[in-house]
């Protein structure tokens, strides 16, 4: 990998299909798929079980070959490095895993250490250099330690240092935090920012977890069905979804029932109000009663927050003279990101 930035991106994959055959079945994993990922950046890749995100993520570093398309990092199309190269491509591209893949049988150090080993790292190289990985992933007491006796979080920060053993300028990570609680998610999260922008790695993660991307993912792909639906910058993707399957996606996280209860007990119409960017800030709410003189009455509400840019969804009843509930309602619909009637009065 050339050290110069180039004007296309860091890892291009061109017009990617995966095809597998499975007895008499061919089965189609990634079709015509095409992403660019640029140096530093850190960019997701969500869909359904199955829709191919494991297979295209394979691609980047060939541990998957592709059955038509092409794959370029730094420029190079991959498909055709020598066995040379690729181990060099392989010593700068690192992987994490959902299970974090360690040798149950070989202690920490070890699980280290062989990456390097086979790297051609002496012994002593080797040695310094997994004192400064584990240092960097926090976990320097547990360098004797066997996986069986780590923590998830902790395994996972041996699969991050063995990853970027060998000063990986990439990281390919499948479902990092699927397997953690909440807490060590943030933890593991940070870490990976961390690593994002004092060294530098760019990273694609696939995560069925949207607050995942919420938190980290400057970029986003969408893949339904080996293909690539829709990819978008994070914030826009969640407050302006084009492709019918991310909206879909989507709004099944941010949805929301209001009881049966309420909705028979609260007079009114009852709406739903996404705002986000410069309508976040304003107080809708009570501008709306003060000029139309009807009653609002918050059902539900949450903020949201994108890479620290707010987005946030509220659930009302507005309830007074019809045409003045018309007219506020207008108000509220032209005043907002997107709103949607649950209820007509
Ligand atoms: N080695 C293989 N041989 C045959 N079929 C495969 C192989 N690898 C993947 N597939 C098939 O390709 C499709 C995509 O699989 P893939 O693992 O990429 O999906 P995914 O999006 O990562 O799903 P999940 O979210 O469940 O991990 C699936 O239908 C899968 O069964
Ligand atoms: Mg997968």
């Amino acid at each position: 990998m050339s050290d110069e930035k180039t004007a296309t991106g860091l890892i291009e994959i061109e017009n990617v299909t995966v095809s597998f055959k499975q007895k008499k079945k061919k089965i189609v994993a990634v079709k015509d798929a095409s992403l660019t990922i640029n140096e530093g950046e850190i960019v997701g890749i969500i869909g359904s079980s199955g829709a191919g995100k494991s297979t295209l993520l394979r691609t980047i570093n060939r541990l998957q070959g592709v059955s038509s398309g092409r794959v370029l990092i730094g420029g190079q199309e991959i498909e055709k490095l020598s066995e040379k190269k690729l181990r060099e491509l392989r010593n700068d591209i690192g992987m994490i895993f959902q299970h974090f893949n360690l040798i149950g049988s070989k202690d920490v150090y070890s699980n280290i250490e062989f990456v390097l080993l086979e790297s051609k790292k002496t012994k002593a190289e080797a040695a310094k250099r997994i004192d400064e990985l584990l240092r960097y992933v926090g976990i320097e007491d547990k360098k004797h330690a066997y996986p069986a006796q780590l923590s998830g979080g902790q395994k996972q920060r041996v699969a991050i240092a063995r990853a970027l053993a060998n000063e990986a300028k990439i990281l390919l990570c499948d479902e990092p935090t699927s397997a953690l609680d909440a807490e060590t998610t943030e933890a593991v999260l940070n870490l990976l920012k961390q690593i994002n922008k004092e060294l530098g790695v760019t990273i694609v993660i696939i995560t069925h977890e949207l607050d995942v991307v919420k938190e980290i993912c400057d970029r986003v792909a969408v893949m339904n069905g080996g293909e690539i639906v829709e990819t978008a910058d994070t914030y826009k993707l969640f407050t302006e979804p084009v492709n019918d399957f991310t909206k879909n996606l989507i709004q099944k996280e941010s949805s929301f029932q209001i009881p049966r209860g309420v909705l028979n007990e609260v007079p009114g119409k009852i709406i739903r109000i996404d705002y986000y960017n410069e309508t976040a800030e304003r107080a809708l709410i009570n501008e709306t009663i003060e000029k139309f003189g009807v009653k609002i009455n918050i059902l539900h509400g949450k903020i949201d927050f994108i890479k620290n840019r707010p987005l946030g969804v509220l659930f009302v009843s507005v309830d007074g003279d019809p045409a003045r509930t018309r007219e506020a309602y207008k108000f509220i619909k032209d005043n907002s990101a997107r709103t949607e009637v649950l209820r007509d009065a």
